[in-house]
């Protein structure tokens, strides 16, 4: 038996066929959790202090310098102390164990002030990384896909080795293709590190493809529009009827939802913080916004607004605390998702100054989005221009998929084809299960 993974930027899930009948695997109570993990810090304890024969040769030295033991120990333990605590900034070996995952991950580390939480690994995979932070980022995935591993095996009562991850047809990268080798590259050998002997990759709309081709009778062309937290991604199929599902063709594009949600946070929240009218360069908000980036979050933790005048000044101050872009991001994400349903949204902000609201209406929304919608346009231009023949329906799914938004965008875009809403969150997951079977 194998497990279909879906490895979200958002959301991750498993499902597995058991008996001809699927098995969505639950994470608490639900079917996929955040693709989140937290790492509490590694405060050095001062009982852990031993004399090794380095630190012992350091003593004899201060000692041979005329300092009296008592204080020549006083200063290797302090610098002890202080190494420590700078081997804790990259996420340590020792705190992997103590992870913990989804939106757990995010509560603990707000509710900490302490300690590193990694949101959306999926979409460093494919940025130029230094060895130490592609290690450190195979043990965060490695730990994601143990977690389900082990998750699953335990519901399903055997041990799980084999698995069938999705893939998007274009990761987010910031070396063209090079970046989608390397994040396969970084997949594998966490899924492989995670238990998994037998590893195959499945494009994302294309598992989304045998998801809606078991559901249709008759044989017929579709294009699968898959909106994601990361990515959109694309097939066009033949499916449905007696015969194997057969992906023609498939598209890609490294934008989703959390473009949106920086989006809404770089032209709604930051003129909050002096963006429209402070001579502070752009590229320090872009930083501030860019939640999954943690270079970015690191320079603008660092930056210095102590002379930037009020109100901006200490709005930025309190924005470089820990964990305030992440609840500013978790904001914009909320206004997201109140804006599917409602016409206006308003959120607190008391976290940077008591008091501090801001509301985004639809239009507002729409202006904070061009650069996405437009990608969007284009990508579904090229789709129209390359398939054989326009399908006979578009299956949407993705959890982007519920803002009418992006509804009415694939709709506008392909006038006359009828559009079938698909479960949003589990299509991928179902078909990663199927795949083997279908293909076979
Ligand atoms: N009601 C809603 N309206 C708009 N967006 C929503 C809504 N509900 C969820 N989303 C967004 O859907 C995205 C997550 O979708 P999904 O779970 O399909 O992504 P993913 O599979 O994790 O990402 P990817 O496939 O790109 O790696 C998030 O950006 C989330 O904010
Ligand atoms: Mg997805």
């Amino acid at each position: 038996m194998h497990l279909g993974i879906d490895f979200g930027t958002s959301y991750s899930a498993a499902a597995a066929i058991r008996e001809g009948q699927l098995h969505s695997i639950r994470f608490g109570e639900a079917q996929q959790f955040r693709t989140a993990a937290f790492f509490p810090e590694n405060v050095p304890d001062p009982n852990d202090f031993v004399l090794t024969p380095a630190l012992e040769a350091q003593l004899e030295s201060l000692l041979r310098s005329g300092m009296r033991r008592q204080d020549g120990l006083r200063i290797v333990r302090r610098q002890w102390m202080e190494e420590q605590s700078r081997q804790g900034e990259a996420v340590s070996v020792g705190s992997l164990k103590h992870a913990l995952f989804g939106d757990a991950a995010i509560e603990a580390y707000l509710l900490e002030g302490t300690g590193h939480l990694i949101e959306s690994p999926k979409s460093m995979l494919g940025y130029r990384l230094d060895p130490r932070v592609r290690q450190t980022i195979v043990s965060i995935a490695t730990h994601i896909l143990e977690h389900i591993r082990l998750t699953a095996s335990r519901q399903l009562d055997t041990a799980i080795r084999s698995a069938v991850i999705g893939r998007p047809v274009e990761f987010r990268s910031s070396m063209g293709a090079d970046g989608g080798e390397q994040a396969l590259g970084i997949l594998r050998e966490a899924a492989t590190q995670a238990g998994f002997d037998s590893i195959r990759f499945v494009e994302e709309p294309a598992a989304a493809a045998m998801h809606y081709h078991q559901s249709l009778d008759t044989r017929q062309r579709a294009l699968i529009v898959d909106i994601g937290g990361g990515t959109t991604d694309v097939a066009y199929a033949e499916l449905g009827g007696d015969e194997p599902a057969r992906i023609l063709r498939s598209w890609g594009l490294a934008r989703g939802g959390t473009d949106l949600d920086s989006g809404i946070s770089l032209r709604r929240f930051m003129p909050l913080m002096g963006s429209e009218v402070q001579a502070i360069p752009a590229h320090h908000y872009v930083a501030a916004a860019s939640v999954h980036n943690l270079p970015k979050q690191r320079e603008f933790r660092q930056q210095d607004y102590r002379r930037v005048e009020a109100p901006y000044g200490p709005r930025l101050r309190a924005l470089q605390e820990l964990g305030a872009t992440t609840r500013l991001n978790r904001r914009a994400e909320e206004t997201k998702i109140g804006l599917s349903s409602e016409t206006e949204h308003g959120v607190h902000l008391g976290f940077l100054e008591p008091g501090l609201d801001a509301r985004v209406d639809t239009t507002e929304f729409a202006a904070s989005a061009e650069d996405f919608l437009g990608r969007m346009r284009r990508l579904l231009e090229q789709v129209s221009q390359e398939w054989p023949a326009p399908p006979a329906s578009i299956f949407l799914t993705g959890g982007s998929s519920r803002s009418p938004l992006l509804q009415q965008l694939v709709a506008g875009q392909f006038p006359g084809i009828p559009l079938v809403k698909g479960d949003p969150s589990l299509g991928v997951v179902s078909g990663l299960a199927a795949a083997p079977v279908i293909a076979d």
